[in-house]
């Protein structure tokens, strides 16, 4: 069976491996050190630094593709990679988009999708650049580092123009680039994923509802509750054809905004498995990380219907201090009180905020959505702070 290299050990890369060997295969991964979680589960590691040509080029040796837990490599060594004859899947052309929010932006725009108005802070005219934005926005901005933000890092909403100008001059200090666009009125925000192989074949999944807390995901409701067929469709669409155009091969996800007066806007791109597809490994037919698989190795892609009405995902966070009560012992009481609760764990320590695993809830038929998102929520809460949220005492003590 073919191998498959994957840039970056995390969590990504774990469940990649696990879909890898239900198709008699394993994953082999570059990784920073060997305690990240999918250095810890598949035997194939080479350690080393995703932005060392050489280190890259082990991990690349005699793997059919090369393909990405992370969007951090740098462009020139993907195409030193390239012009060597390693398969880069997605390929660097597509993977840009990706990775530089500003080289998106613009391609979004020329393609006349639909995307908040946006500017370039670079250069010595950048404050004023930022001004005259700030003035015709009334304010309402959002500034992003164009490259390596993640997670929320690298995204502040300032409060006022003083706040505003701050963050650029340190910026300019870090030698960190930004851009500024309009902070969008909206309802709430939506993934649409999508995979597609080098034959050319596309696949979405239904359009999903993200909650994100402090700039990170949080919660994902599939299907997003109540978006219209309408909205679904062209959702769906957008990320057939960025897929398609861009050139994509792998899966993608299309994190958009639902305007308050009922449009889509498009925030960004992520071409890799992302945390708005990790319902799929329960809910759907086909997970998207088996489906990256599939796509990468230009295998006829899954079918990605939802196997039920509403499945949801929350995430477990670190909690602020780690609880005494052990993760094994809290998994043990999940289990207890919750049999339907789909536990994943990425062998991570819990650092404040850190994502360390995840907790899907597949609903059963005629399941009210309010009452599963309660349920998963109350399961990731518990095997994040050992506290049931509900007041439930996991011993029977009162
Ligand atoms: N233009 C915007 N208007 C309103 N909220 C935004 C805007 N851009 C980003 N956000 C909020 O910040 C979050 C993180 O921004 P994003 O660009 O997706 O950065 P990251 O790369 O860290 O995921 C988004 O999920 C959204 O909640
Ligand atoms: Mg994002």
């Amino acid at each position: 069976m073919p191998t498959v290299a994957m840039i970056g050990g995390g969590q990504l890369a774990r469940m990649t491996h696990q879909a890898a060997i239900a198709l008699g295969q394993r994953l082999r991964v570059l990784a920073a050190s060997a305690d990240e979680p999918a250095a810890l589960v598949t035997p194939d590691v080479v350690l080393g630094s995703h932005d060392d040509l050489d280190d890259l080029r082990r991990v690349a040796a005699g793997a059919v593709a090369v393909t990405f837990d992370h969007e951090g490599v740098p462009t020139d060594l993907l195409h030193a990679l390239v012009a060597e004859g390693v398969n880069v899947l997605p390929p660097p052309e597509a993977l840009i988009h990706a990775q530089d929010k500003s080289v998106m932006r613009r391609r979004l725009s020329e393609m006349g999708l639909p995307v908040p108005d946006f500017v370039d802070l670079d250069g010595p005219d950048a404050e004023a650049t930022l001004r005259d934005f700030f003035a015709r926005h009334d304010g309402r901005v959002v500034l992003k580092a164009i490259r390596g933000g993640y997670d929320g890092r690298g995204v502040w909403m300032p409060d006022d123009l003083d706040d505003a100008v701050a963050v650029l001059t340190r910026s300019v200090a870090d030698g960190t680039p930004l851009l500024a666009e309009a902070r969008v009125a909206m309802r709430r925000e939506l993934s649409a994923m999508v995979a597609r192989s080098p034959f050319g074949q596309g696949a979405v999944w239904p359009v999903v509802e993200t909650v994100q807390r402090n700039g990170q995901c949080a919660v994902v409701i599939a299907p997003a509750p109540d978006l219209s067929d309408e909205l679904a469709t062209q959702a769906q669409t957008i990320a057939l054809r960025l897929a398609n155009e861009l050139g994509v091969v792998g899966v993608m996800a299309v994190e958009l905004f639902e305007t308050q007066d009922g449009h889509l806007s498009i925030n960004e791109l992520a071409m890799r498995p992302h945390n708005s597809g990790h319902w799929s490994m329960d809910g759907a037919v086909t997970g998207q990380f088996e489906q990256h698989l599939r796509a990468v190795l230009d295998y006829p892609l899954g079918d990605t219907r939802a196997r039920a009405e509403v499945t949801v995902m929350a995430n477990i966070l670190g909690a602020d201090s780690a609880p005494e009560m052990s993760m094994d012992e809290r998994c043990h009481h999940l289990m207890a009180r919750m049999p339907d609760a789909r536990v994943h764990l990425y062998a991570k320590g819990e650092r404040p905020e850190r994502k360390i695993g995840h907790v899907n809830i597949v609903g059963a038929p005629g399941d009210d959505v309010a009452a599963v998102r309660e349920r998963a929520e109350r399961a990731a809460h518990w095997m994040s702070t050992a506290v049931w949220t509900d007041g439930w005492d996991e011993h029977g003590r009162e």
